[in-house]
């Protein structure tokens, strides 16, 4: 029997999100307007989505700060806000949330925001039930970041992915990767780019043995087209078709060989 990728697979709520990987994640999507962290854990993605807000407004200046503060939403159960008692309307909401309660987080999400990003396995999405649910919700699939599994995550083998769901979203979903297996890839389209290059470049150059005989094939067929020639003058010929075997057998006489009439 293959192995599979559910097998032994214990789904684990309470994983936080590596600091470094919320950042590039927040910078990524440019969450604007007011922002949700709905299970902040221990607060990793909490902190960079306060930092990138921050920095966010001291570049818009005084005006923008007043119009668009700081200020980041949360929830997280064990403080005692549940997600989902949470009713006020929101711009963004970016999590890694509990993973055993995807589609109900989704479903809540989806409720009170237009922009869902969550970072899960991606087979959570894929299931009849949630396509129905992000259809229904009138959310579509704007994009996948393919991400390499944190060492602190539970092992499996699904795929992780930052799924970026976004109201009223019709168009195609775009699949962006940072795992290490694209660097890989990138490699291969590196090559394939050269050789393309190459090809729009034209044939590759013969090497010089190929070039060699190729300048023989023409100097016997110039001599077969004299020797043709010299006979239908009716001429004597005296003349040497073919190659050389070394370097002593070059007479000068040989090289001069030429129709004699
Ligand atoms: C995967 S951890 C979150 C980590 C954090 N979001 C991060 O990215 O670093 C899931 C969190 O969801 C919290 N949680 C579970 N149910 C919740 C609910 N109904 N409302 C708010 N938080 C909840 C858990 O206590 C846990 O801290």
């Amino acid at each position: 029997m293959r192995s599979q990728p559910n097998r032994d697979y214990i789904s684990d709520d309470v994983v936080q999100t590596p600091p470094a990987l919320a950042r590039r994640l927040v910078e990524h999507f440019r969450p604007r307007g007011r922002v949700l962290e709905p299970c902040k854990g221990k607060g990793n993605f909490l902190r960079a989505l306060r930092t990138y807000a921050q920095q966010k407004a001291s570049d818009g200046g005084a005006r923008r700060r007043r119009r668009d503060p700081a200020e980041i939403a949360w929830c997280e159960i064990k403080c005692g806000r549940d997600f989902y008692h949470w009713t006020e309307r929101v711009d963004w909401i970016m999590t890694n949330p509990p993973w055993s309660q995807v589609r109900r987080f989704l479903q809540q999400a989806m409720l009170v925001s237009d922009h869902v990003v969550f970072v899960i396995t991606i087979n959570h999405v894929w299931t009849r039930a949630r396509v129905s649910d992000i259809r229904e919700a009138g959310f579509g699939l704007r994009e996948i970041v393919l991400l390499d599994m944190p060492v602190t995550f539970p092992q499996s083998g699904f795929q992780l992915g930052a799924v970026y769901f976004a109201r009223g979203w019709k168009g195609a979903t775009r699949v962006t990767d940072w795992t290490r297996g694209s660097l890989r890839a990138l490699k291969h389209v590196g090559t394939k780019l050269r050789h393309t290059v190459a090809t729009f470049a034209g044939p590759p150059r013969e090497s010089p043995r190929a070039q060699a005989d190729a300048s023989l094939r023409r100097l016997r067929t110039a001599r077969r087209h004299k020797l043709v020639e010299a006979l239908r003058a009716g001429c004597a010929i005296a003349v040497v078709i073919g190659r050389p075997r070394s370097r002593s057998d070059r007479s000068p006489e040989t090289r001069r060989s030429k129709v004699r009439g």
